[in-house]
């Protein structure tokens, strides 16, 4: 069975946790969706992690629905949430309704994401909702604004705290059907929980949330700037390059080359 919005719902009144990665292409999708990951985030990481950005900004709507394409294409049990790229719905309601229409229209995935929980945002996420867009929130630590934020852990201050708070009741009340909690600390991440019905996914949030998320190359160990609170489960890259390695012994021995040794790393 598929998973949707309402099995998230479900899955919440149930205690079941819900387990959540992003995955950026076809091959990645599709090894993650077998392996029974329940949601699937086509997330604006991948401008850093499948790109070589080192923020999120310079990704476009074009961009996100390439990729969002593949990752769809591998996937027949997750839910495929694409979150909305920086500038692709921050100016109103009508450029919002255009990109996340474009995002369901041309990928097939079920529902977007966007950033932050401000009053405008609020009345955008209303109108999303009210056409039938299903749209996660993503609250704390958000990298569309990582150049007001740095990326050190939100609402440290009892006002940051206060707004944290509200934005996750805002969106709430706005019709979001879930919400991802970003480097906070996990007795806000408490707060929330005692305030808001709709499930939590978090990402170094602390253990009170619903469900958790991590960005899948930081799980690989393919990450150059590795989060603090993302466990390493495979180091991918050491295992790449060996094999890579590997290969090149091979094709040097099969070559019969009078070359004498593998060349070394630099040369
Ligand atoms: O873009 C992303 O990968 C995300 C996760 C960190 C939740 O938004």
């Amino acid at each position: 069975m598929a998973v949707t919005p309402r099995t998230l719902a479900r899955w919440k009144q149930e205690n079941r946790p819900i387990v959540a990665l992003t995955a950026t292409d076809y091959a990645f999708a599709r090894v993650l969706d077998g392996a029974g990951i329940d949601l699937i985030l086509v997330g604006d990481s991948l401008a850093m992690v499948a790109l070589g950005h080192t923020t999120t900004l310079p990704l476009t709507l074009d961009d996100m629905i390439h990729h969002a394409k593949a990752v769809c294409r591998g996937v027949t049990r997750a839910l495929v949430v694409v979150d909305l790229p920086f500038l692709s719905y921050q100016t109103d309601s009508a450029q919002a309704i255009a990109s996340a229409g474009r995002i369901l229209k041309e990928t097939g995935a079920a529902a977007v994401k966007l950033e932050g929980g401000y009053p405008r945002l609020i009345e955008t996420v209303t109108r999303l909702v009210e056409i039938g867009i299903p749209v996660m929130g993503h609250v704390g630590l958000t990298p569309q604004s990582i150049h007001q934020t740095g990326y050190r852990q939100q609402g440290q201050d009892p006002a940051a705290e206060a707004k944290i708070l509200a934005e996750a009741i805002a969106l709430q009340d706005a019709g979001v059907f879930c919400l991802v909690l970003e480097h906070i600390s996990s007795d806000l991440t408490h707060k929330i929980s005692q305030r808001i019905t709709i499930p939590t996914i978090g990402i170094g949030a602390g253990l009170q949330c619903d469900g958790q998320i991590l960005v899948t190359h930081d799980l690989l160990g393919f990450s150059e700037r590795q989060p603090p609170f993302a466990k390493v489960y495979a180091d991918l890259q050491a295992t790449i390059a060996a094999a890579a390695r590997e290969y090149m012994t091979d094709v040097f021995a099969d070559a019969k080359t009078s070359h004498p040794i593998l060349p070394d790393v630099e040369s």
